[in-house]
């Protein structure tokens, strides 16, 4: 028996003005996004913006649909416009914000598994790091380098 241990380091921000202004340009972008999410169901809106190596921006946000499983969250909506545009782009920069309609959403809100299965696949191919940065509606920004610190013993294409 052996044991293996993977760890993973995040930089966290105290607020979005205290990122890099690349970064908070990107995540204002999100924040758009955000606003013209459809999420009536969740009332839970999210937003996502990809910042390409080419300088494009390319933003997605939840669309939700009254059979539930049907909707697709954010950063898939914005990972695969991504790429259906610019298949030949890499993707440097992710950023997500999301806020509720219930409550006050002061907590950052990382990419769901799913999410985070697409975005590696990307990453993957691309063989470079995308760096992400997710928030709530205000309050503390989390940074991490890569997907890959957010998805531990990754399944991809090297498996089949
Ligand atoms: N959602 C996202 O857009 N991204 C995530 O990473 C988590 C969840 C959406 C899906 C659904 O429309 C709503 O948030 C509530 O789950």
């Amino acid at each position: 028996m052996r044991k293996i241990e993977i760890s993973s380091k995040f930089n966290v921000y105290p607020s979005l003005k205290d990122t890099p202004v690349q970064v908070q340009k990107l995540m204002l972008k999100a924040i758009e996004a955000r606003e013209k999410a459809y999420a009536p169901y969740s009332k839970f809106n999210v937003g996502a913006a990809v910042l390409l190596d080419n300088g494009k921006i390319v933003t997605g946000n939840n669309q939700e649909n009254a059979s539930y499983p049907s909707g697709l969250c954010a950063e898939r909506t914005a990972v695969y416009a991504a790429n259906a545009n610019f298949p030949e782009s890499k993707m440097r920069i992710l950023t997500i914000t999301a806020a509720s309609c219930r409550k006050e959403t002061e907590i950052p809100i990382p990419p769901c598994g799913a999410c985070r299965q697409v975005i590696a696949e990307y990453e993957t191919r691309q063989d470079a790091p995308i760096e992400i940065y997710f928030m709530g509606k205000k309050g503390e920004v989390v940074c991490s380098e890569s997907l890959a610190n957010l998805l531990p013993f990754i399944f991809d294409k090297s498996a089949l």
